[in-house]
């Protein structure tokens, strides 16, 4: 074995090359390349392949690392035995290197997105938080004018009554007066656990990523309430239109999810002034579920519609948006459910987005 190329390789001159073979320079190279080459060797010699790819690394005894790709093919005598192995190295070093920063890259990606995934999750948490303490002060603030009422006419009435002045009329009049505050109070008081009882439920659902069974219809309903404050903001209502409970099996902290970001993005992207309505539907399919997600803001045009999976592509560049909305959206309905999301047929004005879920299979529960 020798020519220049191969020598500086290794560190060597050619005349030391002449005569020797790999075995001879074991040194400049690690156990499993030697092993890589004495198995190509092998099924060569013994007949089992023509030629034999290998990788091997290499030094040159002064710290310079190289990797070679190496064809090994054998030339034959007339006879048929193998007179010699003809090996053609490439040196692979930088590709390797750009593969390795590569994987890398992919690696970081990877991790930046389940990073991403959790900070969204607490982030729709947070803003969650915010509309029900903001939804929950009304009841309260309402609640806290009432008894403060009720307080000041049952301190005249204790005045009249010990003066000995207090009259009949006045007496029934504070009775009605008495009433009808208790009955104010129950319902702002009934209202205000209703909040928090939803609070507690879809809080509890949002962090969730075990698979649960629930009514869909139902969940989506409560997500939409828990919106209810940012949408005002922008003179939006959500319904949501389901005809009976629709069973489903999955986690419902992805379903809260993908509704807060398709949520989000109407109210910022779709909505200036004027408001509008949201409208989601679901149905159920033969082997899962529909939920069609429609808004009648300003939409998109198609060039928009065919990148809007795209990570990192957002019309509001250097205005808050970073672009990963709808990606997580569609890693979330994808790899999550198994499902898929279609940016649906426009009808007429907005955005409409349709999503399926396929149902659980048992086996494939995460619970099982
Ligand atoms: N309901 C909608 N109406 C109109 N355009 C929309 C709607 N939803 C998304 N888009 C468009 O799709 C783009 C991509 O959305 P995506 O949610 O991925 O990113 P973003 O909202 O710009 O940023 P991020 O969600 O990361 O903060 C948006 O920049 C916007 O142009
Ligand atoms: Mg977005």
């Amino acid at each position: 074995m020798a020519n220049r190329a191969a020598a500086k390789t290794l560190g060597v001159s050619v005349e030391d090359m002449i005569g020797k073979t790999m075995e001879d320079f074991k040194e400049r190279t690690d156990d499993e390349s030697l092993k890589a080459m004495r198995d190509a060797e092998e099924k060569l010699f013994s007949g089992q392949n023509d030629s034999e790819v290998y990788m091997v690394w290499l030094n040159d005894g002064s710290g310079n690392a190289f990797v070679h790709s190496v064809k090994k093919i054998p030339i034959i005598n007339e006879d048929g035995t193998i007179d010699y192995l003809l090996s053609v190295a490439s040196d692979v070093t930088e590709l390797q290197n750009k593969n390795e920063a590569l994987k890398q890259s992919l690696e970081n990606l990877k991790k930046a997105r389940g990073q991403l995934l959790e900070q969204e999750k607490w982030a729709a948490i947070g803003a969650f938080v915010a509309g029900i303490a903001h939804d929950v002060n009304s009841p309260l603030g309402s609640s806290i004018t009432i008894t403060s009422h009720a307080k000041r006419m049952l301190e005249t009435s204790k005045v009249a009554l010990e003066s000995g002045t207090l009259k009949r009329s006045q007496l029934l009049e504070f009775y009605d007066d008495m009433e009808e505050s208790i009955s104010m109070l129950e319902n702002h008081l009934e209202h205000a656990a209703g909040l928090i009882q939803n609070f507690k439920s879809v809080s509890v659902h949002q962090i969730s990523e075990v698979d649960e069974e629930f009514d869909l219809c139902e969940y989506l309903s409560r997500i939409a309430l828990g919106m209810k404050y940012e949408c005002k903001l922008k003179g939006v209502l959500v319904t949501v239109s389901c005809k009976d409970v629709i069973p489903f099996k999955g986690a419902p902290g992805f379903i809260s999810q993908i509704m807060t970001n398709l949520i989000n993005n109407s109210l910022i992207h779709g909505y200036d002034e004027g408001g509008g309505v949201i409208d989601i539907a679901t149905r159920e399919l033969a082997g899962g579920v529909e939920i069609i997600y429609q808004d009648d803001g300003k939409g998109m045009s198609q060039e928009i519609a065919d990148k809007i999976f795209t990570p990192f592509f957002t019309t509001k560049q250097g205005e808050g948006g970073s672009g990963l909305g709808m990606h997580i959206v569609h890693t979330l309905v994808t790899e999550k459910f198994g499902g898929t999301i279609e940016v649906g047929p426009n009808a007429g004005k907005g955005v409409r987005f349709n999503i399926f879920l396929p149902k659980i299979k048992e086996e494939d529960s995460i619970n099982a």
